[in-house]
């Protein structure tokens, strides 16, 4: 332990030994001890031993209320039962075959009712692959090389999807015409050459980008809420901007609902009333376990038919895989419009009694978010793009992540960027207990932003 630690990271060391010992145990295997790297944080993650409904318990013992649910994955908390009888009785029968099955069909139905977009699709393993294979038939469609993508945009674990994806100051360029640029070392400059930085909430901007590089854009892609930048939600003028504008050129509109499809049965596109072209999927689609998905029109989703003389390539040893389609279909059953409507209502009280709290700590903060998915941000100025978010970000230096740990002590999970979700294993007494927690945290930290970040108190 280094000897001028901060106080708050020792208490967390004091109060998860079991953790610290199997992250020891874990760095001789995996590159800093994790292997995965957005659900790391330091010193080290607490070590999960087992989860039910809407609680974990740690190597310690201890319970937690999960706030994050595999980064908002979740949508049922753990181990619904609906959902533990599906994948029981599924596995008994073999978990991939290679063939096709009628828990495929019928997950894929229930989707394409749902969602306005979607006419056909296909599963995927992962998010990631599924935005990937949206970006491929488009420029398949289009005949076109670039894409268009917003600032702060995450749609997953490859270059293009993440380029811009910290615009940080210094780097990012003018707001009419942000820079593409790299998030580490092994961004290739032909990737930033073929990528089109958008900002997020500026129609009139938008717009001009789009005219300016009709001619090279096969597709934009676009985030309804921007997820990995804190939880701001796009405009309705904002989408319907990028829908005439590629309208008017022939340029695919694809919809990244990887993360929104939980905020309505129809995604966030029959919130808005807004219909892309293509829609990319994730998360609670499999009910718990890992998949993906990219859907749209029919006459775009023959691309990927086998009967076409050239279609585009997808192999994907894990798509459609039994275990996930019938865990997903038990999960998206569950997960009516009636429930989706409950767990949106929860959200919104835990941004309203996160926001009491600030207020009466009088510390500079606010929570962000729409219907089930909240972020919390140390600064009281509005929120309108990633900018914004990095930018709060950046100004309240270590304070956002001595929280999530302070937070971890009094019994709540959140992402460690204070992304919090709620689940459908939650009620109002689950949502009261995360506000407390943010009370006695808040209460506990006070002396620490008095002498570190003075500036945070109001
Ligand atoms: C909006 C969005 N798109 C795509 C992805 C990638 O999904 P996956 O992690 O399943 O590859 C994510 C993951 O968090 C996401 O939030």
């Amino acid at each position: 332990m280094p000897d001028t630690e901060h106080p708050l990271i020792t208490r967390y060391r004091e109060f998860s030994p079991s953790s610290q010992t199997i992250a020891e145990r874990a760095r001789s295997v995996f590159p800093g001890g994790d292997t995965r790297s957005s659900a790391h944080y330091g010193p080290y993650p607490l070590a999960i031993e087992h989860a039910r409904g809407a609680v974990l318990t740690d190597a310690d013992g201890h319970e937690l209320l999960d706030f994050m649910n595999n980064f908002t994955s979740l949508i049922h908390g753990h181990a619904h039962p609906g959902v533990v009888t599906a994948v029981r009785e599924q596995v008994g029968r073999g978990s991939a075959y290679a063939a096709p099955s009628t828990s495929q069909i019928e997950l894929a139905e229930l989707i394409a009712d749902r969602v306005p977009s979607i006419e056909q699709l296909r599963f995927t393993s992962s998010g990631t692959e599924g935005t990937l294979m949206a970006i491929r038939a488009a420029r398949a469609a289009t005949g076109r090389q670039k894409l268009m993508k917003m600032e702060g945009g995450y749609h997953g674990s490859y270059e293009q999807a993440e380029v811009s994806l910290a615009p940080l100051p210094g780097l990012r360029g003018e707001l009419s015409a942000p820079i593409s640029t790299a998030f580490d070392a092994s961004f290739p400059d032909s990737v930033l050459a073929d990528t089109v930085i958008c900002p997020y909430n500026e129609p009139q901007l938008a717009r001009n980008l789009i005219d300016a590089h009709a001619n090279e854009l096969a597709a934009v892609i676009v985030e309804p809420i921007l997820g990995s930048m804190g939880m701001l939600a796009a405009t309705t003028e904002f989408l319907q901007t990028l829908r005439d504008a590629t309208q008017r050129h022939g340029i695919i509109l694809i919809f990244d609902e990887v993360i929104t499809l939980r905020v309505n049965s129809g995604g966030a596109q029959a919130t808005h009333g807004v219909t892309p072209d293509m829609t990319c999927m994730g998360k609670i689609i499999g009910g718990g376990l890992p998949v993906g998905g990219v859907g749209g029109r029919q006459e775009l989703m023959q691309l990927f038919s086998p009967d076409q003389e050239q279609p585009v390539m997808h192999a994907s040893t894990f798509s459609g895989n039994a275990l996930t389609m019938t865990a997903g279909l038990a999960a998206m059953q569950a997960y009516t419009a009636s429930e989706a409507q409950r767990i949106n209502d929860l959200g919104s009280r835990l941004r309203e009694g996160f926001n009491q709290v600030f207020q009466q700590a009088g510390v500079r903060g606010q929570a962000t978010g729409t219907g089930s998915l909240s972020n919390l941000h140390f600064t009281d100025r509005f929120l309108h793009d990633a900018r914004d978010s990095l930018d709060g970000m950046i100004a309240a230096g270590h304070i956002p992540s001595l929280l999530h740990l302070t937070m971890l002590r009094h019994g709540v999970m959140s992402a460690t960027r204070l992304m919090f979700c709620t689940s459908t294993a939650m009620d109002e007494s689950t949502v009261d207990r995360a506000v407390t927690a943010l009370a006695e945290s808040l209460s506990e930290m006070r002396p620490f932003i008095e002498s570190e970040r003075p500036e945070l108190l109001i």
